[in-house]
């Protein structure tokens, strides 16, 4: 099944800011909840600017930024994800793109081209930002943050359809997620997608992926973290999704990733 017209069937998707920021001295939370109806086709799903740094236009950094955002389209295609650092000091720019598992070499590379140009649209002199799109992220940063866990950008979305059994429901999506867990982390790309039984006819299908900076331990960590906020946004809910800097996870009664 084609992820865009099972995404087309939900009528709007609820997406919550939990947490912003890529400045590492400070987390602060927004107390703003957003409302977004969600767009078809290549729409961002979100994305931060940093709020601490800037670099002048046209100046060593940008320079250094936009090779290394044409490096990012040619290494992560072929295997869903790329790092590179380009410069030195204050001027190097450290970044990363990641592709869901099971997005296409074809459909990686448009997502990865587009996400370049929308990030820096969005955010034209940060030195460091994210955005996320059904199909890939791709993170910058003056700061070096590879392989470590990143919690201070996250976002939370869910489906606005209640179930109607929800104790139920809820244990059996922190069984398959924690499930999924088990396996992503032992796996070479940091990804696993399953689908478990939900009473007699109908299915509850999981995904969850890490970056592949971050070591297997860590990932597991910031997979357990992601699935123990669920019942914060997403308690009840037909489906939802805990989105964190080097990790995702997320659930559907319907089958939102090709096999
Ligand atoms: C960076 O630029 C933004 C937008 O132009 C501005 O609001 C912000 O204050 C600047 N930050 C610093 C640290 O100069
Ligand atoms: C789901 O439940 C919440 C909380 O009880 C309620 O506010 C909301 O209207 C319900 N949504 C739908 C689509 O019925």
């Amino acid at each position: 099944m084609n992820i865009h017209k099972n995404r087309n069937s939900i009528s709007s998707v609820k997406v919550i800011i939990m947490s912003s920021s890529l400045s590492t001295s400070s987390l602060f939370l927004l107390s703003c909840i957003l409302l977004v109806q969600m767009a078809m086709g290549v729409n961002p799903l979100f994305h931060f600017c940093s709020s601490s740094n800037n670099f002048t236009s046209n100046g060593p950094y940008e320079t250094n930024l936009n090779k290394l955002m044409g490096d990012l389209y040619f290494k992560t295609p072929p295997t869903g994800f790329g790092l590179g650092s380009i410069g030195q000091y204050q001027t190097r720019a450290s970044g990363l793109a990641l592709c869901r598992g099971d997005v296409s070499s074809t459909d990686c590379k448009s997502c990865v081209v587009e996400a370049s140009g929308e990030i820096r649209r969005r955010c034209p002199s940060n030195k460091a930002a994210i955005i996320w799109y059904d199909n890939c992220l791709l993170k910058y940063s003056d700061m070096d943050f590879f392989g470590k866990i990143d919690e201070q950008n996250k976002f939370h979305m869910y489906n606005l359809r209640n179930v109607s059994n929800p104790e139920y429901f809820n244990t059996e999506v922190k069984k398959l997620l924690s499930e999924l867990s088990e396996k992503a982390y032992v796996s070479p790309k940091l990804y696993a997608t399953g689908d478990s039984k939900l009473g007699e006819s109908k299915k509850l299908y999981g995904l969850v992926q890490c970056t592949r900076d971050l070591s297997s331990v860590d990932c597991k960590k910031c997979v357990d973290g992601a699935i123990s906020e669920l019942p914060i946004c997403c308690d009840g809910k037909e489906g939802g999704r805990v989105v964190v800097g080097s990790c995702n996870v997320g659930y559907e009664i319907y089958p939102f990733v090709n096999a």
